[in-house]
């Protein structure tokens, strides 16, 4: 972000702040520091400060909610083409509130190692935690790419940690089931069963994996999903019945059509539906590529969250998070400049 984008946004949050009619907000940890703004509400495409007055460096994230907060982890990037290799590692945000974010720090860190996985310049994308309810340990599983080696590793990197916070400690990288795995989410189903889907096979179809007991590697057999058709970005969630699944197509960080599928089981066979974005922008999901699903706890919204990318400039990335409106099969997710979660609510 410049300068000035960065002052237009300090000076947007304020004014919003002053027409709230949210005024004075709890002191708790969605208090903004001096200098901070209070948001209370999402803004997609808008800069958006944590509560250090700070943007939110969280990239390709994913959330897990744990004892009443909810955690966002993402891609840290940095200024200029750097920036689209990991320079800093993974960030960790926590809010009770979803609209004010707390930066908790780097949660899974790069190093300056020569020749080791983790050093600054591999890539790490698309980072997801879970928490491992039979031994207690959070578990992150992110894209991997070696140092220098473009994205022909097509690895997952695991880490794990025992406080949602971190710091990670990185075990291992390596192709899940030995395929290829690239763009990842991992997903908890209705049965507790934990799940890694992934842009597989040269990203030309997504497989999905149940995970081992302790969520450090994939068991033995998978199944295929929107086979042949490049789907890359997949995100799910579980509604009334069926799974929903988000995902886009393959176009490198350039936006284009969000897809939906679902199925009864994670395990398929999904079926895809096309695209749910709908008015002006939709055929480039209002230029963004999805992340993740969420429903807050305790309510039946369901939370598209995607990224859109700023490959020339990465950390001037924005957030695009709107409401997935879903009607039985059906999925529509329409532009809002701003929305609570309240005005979404039924
Ligand atoms: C699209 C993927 O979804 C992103 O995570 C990233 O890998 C870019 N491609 C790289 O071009």
């Amino acid at each position: 972000m410049t300068r000035g984008k960065f002052i237009g946004a300090m000076l947007g949050g304020v004014a919003a702040m002053a027409l709230s009619p949210r005024l004075g907000y709890a002191a708790d940890e969605n208090t903004p520091a001096p200098g901070g703004v209070a948001n209370d509400c999402f803004r997609p495409g808008k800069p958006w400060l944590d509560t250090d007055g700070v943007p939110i460096n969280a990239h390709g994230g994913g959330l897990l909610y744990v004892d009443g907060r909810y955690y966002w982890y993402g891609e840290i990037k940095v200024k200029g083409d750097a920036g689209n290799y990991a320079q800093v590692g993974i960030s960790c945000y926590s809010s009770t509130d979803l609209y004010n974010w707390k930066n908790e720090g780097v949660a899974l860190a790069v190093t300056d190692e020569a020749g080791s996985n983790l050093e600054r310049g591999c890539i790490l994308e698309r980072p997801k935690v879970l928490q491992n309810k039979s031994n207690g340990t959070f578990v992150l599983w992110a894209h991997y790419e070696r140092k220098g080696n473009g994205y022909n590793s097509a690895q997952v990197a695991v880490a794990v940690a025992d406080n949602p916070r971190g710091p990670f400690k990185f075990v291992r990288a390596f192709r899940p089931n030995d395929q290829m795995s690239r763009d990842m989410t991992l997903f908890v189903d209705e049965q507790g069963v934990a799940w890694q889907v992934r842009s597989s096979e040269g990203n030309a179809t997504l497989q999905l994996a149940k995970l081992t007991k302790d969520y450090l590697d994939c068991q033995p057999d998978f199944v295929r999903a929107l086979e042949h058709t490049y789907p890359e970005a997949p995100a799910l969630i579980y509604h009334d019945g069926w799974y929903h699944m988000i995902a886009s197509h393959c176009s490198g960080w350039l936006p284009n059509a969000a897809r939906h599928a679902v199925a009864k089981s994670v395990a398929g066979p999904w079926k895809e539906l096309g695209n749910p974005a709908v008015g002006d922008n939709s055929a480039i999901t209002f230029n963004s590529q999805s992340t993740y699903l969420l429903k807050p706890a305790g309510s039946n919204v369901i939370i598209y969250l995607g990224d859109r990318w700023e490959p020339k400039n990465p950390i001037d990335g924005t957030y695009i998070w709107l409401p997935l409106e879903i009607q039985d099969t059906q999925a529509t997710l329409r532009w809002r400049d701003s929305w609570r979660l309240a005005d979404v609510a039924t």
